[in-house]
């Protein structure tokens, strides 16, 4: 066989790529933003806060001008299709979506109202099935290709705690939508494949802690074997290899970036 021309360290370049990271105001998204951005990518930072996603473009714009950003809920369908022509007007094409936004109340399920149930399904499986649909159409009539991340959860696999019922099952759908969507969009050349963190050290997490016991918090920590919390950015590591050339024959896969947490 002829030895490839490729050298690794291009393969995870996206020069002129245009990447959608919903959620991207903060945390998770915001780390997946920054690497990508880096990465030589366009990126359009969705948010329903409109101001964290204005701040994020802008802390990216002043290292390259590369983002743009809308206020959009993932929920909404309407929001989803202005956010999906926002990227084609202004960038012209979409090669990556990154399903990030999500929401964790904690609630058992002895206190959970139906409207606590709905809005967790509403954002974390409604929302990645809109904007997965209309990103996966575009690409298509782009001529095909493209990159699908779903940020879902190991708790999608095992519960880490009581009070994320709605949370575990939103997770545990958008693995299987995974699948399904990868199964469907294969022939496009358009991947799909889901990321699973642990614990990630997040504005989001903190506002969570603050409402979780002191013992839990501890207990989750003991589990994790490589001994520390995880940062946005060891989610934007599995994210960028995802959506990279390094992982174009991988499709329809879980990858849990959690620190052992499960094996633990
Ligand atoms: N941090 C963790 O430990 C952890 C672990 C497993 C999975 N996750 C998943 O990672 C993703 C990001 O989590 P995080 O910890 O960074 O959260 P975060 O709360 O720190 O940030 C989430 C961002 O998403 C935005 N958002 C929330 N609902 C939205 C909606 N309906 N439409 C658009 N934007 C919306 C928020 O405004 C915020 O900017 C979520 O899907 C979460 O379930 C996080």
């Amino acid at each position: 066989m002829t030895p490839s021309p490729v050298f690794p360290a291009e393969l995870f370049r996206l020069d002129g790529k245009t990447a959608i990271v919903t959620g991207a105001g903060a945390g998770i998204g915001h780390g997946i933003a920054r690497f990508f951005a880096r990465a030589g990518a366009n990126v359009v930072i969705a948010d329903r806060d409109g101001a964290t996603a204005e701040r994020t473009a802008n802390e990216l714009n002043a290292e390259r001008p590369c983002s743009t950003w809308i206020e959009a809920d993932v929920s909404s369908e309407g929001d989803v299709r202005r956010m999906t022509q926002h990227a084609v007007e202004r960038f012209g094409r979409i090669d990556i979506l990154v399903n990030d936004a999500g929401i964790f109340p904690v609630k058992p399920i002895a206190e959970m109202s139906l409207a606590d149930w709905e809005r967790v399904q509403d954002v974390n499986l409604r929302g990645t099935f809109l904007c997965l649909r209309e990103a996966a159409l575009q690409m298509r009539k782009q001529g095909g290709g493209g990159r699908i991340i779903n940020i879902s959860s190991i708790d999608s696999l095992h519960p880490s705690m009581i009070g994320l019922a709605h949370y575990d099952a939103s997770k545990g759908g958008v693995n299987m939508l995974t699948r399904s969507a990868a199964l469907e969009f294969g022939h496009d050349g358009i991947t799909v494949n889901a990321v699973l963190p642990g614990m990630i050290a997040t504005e989001g997490v903190a506002a969570m802690s603050a409402g979780t016991s002191a013992a839990a918090n501890e207990l989750f920590m003991k589990r994790t074997v490589l001994g520390r919390v995880g940062t946005p950015d060891d989610i934007a590591g599995c994210v960028l290899f995802l959506a990279s050339a390094a992982a174009s024959y991988i499709t329809g896969q879980t990858f849990v970036v959690d620190g052992g947490f499960l094996i633990g």
